[in-house]
């Protein structure tokens, strides 16, 4: 009999859907097997008004007619008022925060973190009880760019002690600290991050479906990841940032940052916690420490994995996953 492993109720806690034809092709990869996903704003135009918001999640839930899955939805940072975050609070899960320019389709995000420009917004949000998920790095050199963002970091969970704080796809050993230093900081982690250096994305041969913002770093950032993935720590949950672009724009000059692991995600973790014996604490990775952190309840999904060689497909509707052609250890055996 060959191993298998069962995961209730999986969430992904930082994915991106996208929109159009990309939308109804990719949506049913990520809502075959999870129950639900934190769906980022960053749209060109991005999602920034009521409309906005309730407009695309029924397009997301157009796109998956056939599955149980809960699009949370977020808002794209501005400093907003008030009264607007209370009359869409009921309708997002969060607000996600880009420094403008820093990633794909971001040009509208915040340019200087001058908390009394942002302090309506961020007291009502901590008031609201509605959670700032921050893409954070800075412009700095590529390698620092999220060590130099811990100060910013610093001072919103000092200045907002009750503000729900979330550091998106950390990648760093100064991330890692972070998060036992402030007690409202939390951090989601990709399954690429906890395999990838920056060694596996340009040390060789230079590896466009490896490349993403945040850059993978060094080998001791990959082993300060694990440590907290691994045990499960109880701030830190597991978020894909699945990021598909079409092959033309990652096979480029000039190629986008993203990397698209919807369809192999929960097959990875199970392969890297059972290399390190620690399948029994992926329950809580994938979905318990996130059910705990955003207090959400999502309906019951099983999915069981097996290990057993799957040969990842070469591209899904266009868009190159990360080991696209390669064997991979773990498949997906059965979902209810
Ligand atoms: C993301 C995208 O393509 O939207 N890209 C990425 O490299 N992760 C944006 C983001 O999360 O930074
Ligand atoms: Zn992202």
């Amino acid at each position: 009999m060959s191993k298998t492993h069962t995961l209730l109720m999986p969430l992904d806690m930082h994915l991106h859907l996208r929109d159009g034809v990309m939308l109804e092709n990719i949506a049913p990869l990520t809502a075959y097997s999870f129950s639900g996903a934190i769906v980022m704003p960053n749209l060109v135009p991005p999602v920034e008004t009521l409309k906005d918001i309730q407009a695309y999640k029924a397009r997301i839930i157009a796109a998956v007619p056939n599955d149980y899955f809960e699009p949370y939805m977020t808002l794209f940072y501005k400093n907003y008022d008030k009264k607007f975050l209370e009359s869409i609070s009921q309708e997002v899960t969060a607000i996600k925060l880009y420094p403008a320019g820093i990633t794909t389709n971001s040009e509208g995000g915040v340019s200087s973190f001058n908390i009394e420009e942002m302090r309506e917004t961020l007291q009502a949000m901590s008031d609201l009880e509605i959670p700032l998920c921050v893409h954070g790095e800075t412009d700095g050199f590529v390698m620092d760019r999220e060590a130099e963002f811990m100060s910013i970091y610093e001072l919103l969970a000092s200045t907002f002690p009750n503000l729900k704080i979330i550091m998106e796809h950390i990648t760093t050993k100064e991330a890692v600290t972070m998060l036992d230093k402030y007690e409202n900081l939390y951090a989601t982690i990709t399954v690429h991050h906890l395999i990838l250096t920056l060694d596996d994305v340009v040390g060789g041969m230079m590896m466009p479906h490896l490349f993403c913002k945040p850059i993978a770093k060094r080998p001791e950032d990959l082993d300060a990841l694990l440590n907290v993935a691994l045990a499960a720590h109880p701030k830190v949950m597991f978020g894909s940032d699945s990021a598909p672009h079409p092959q033309h724009k990652k096979e480029a000059c000039g190629c986008a940052a993203g990397v698209f692991t919807a369809p192999i995600s929960l097959q990875l973790l199970c392969e890297i916690f059972e290399q390190y014996d620690k399948l029994d604490n992926l329950q809580a990775f994938v979905s318990d420490n996130a059910q705990s952190i955003y207090g959400i309840c999502p309906e019951f999904k099983e999915i069981t994995l097996e290990k057993r060689p799957f040969v990842v497909p070469k591209d899904y509707s266009g868009v190159v996953p990360m080991y696209a052609g390669e064997e991979i250890a773990w498949a997906i055996e059965s979902v209810d």
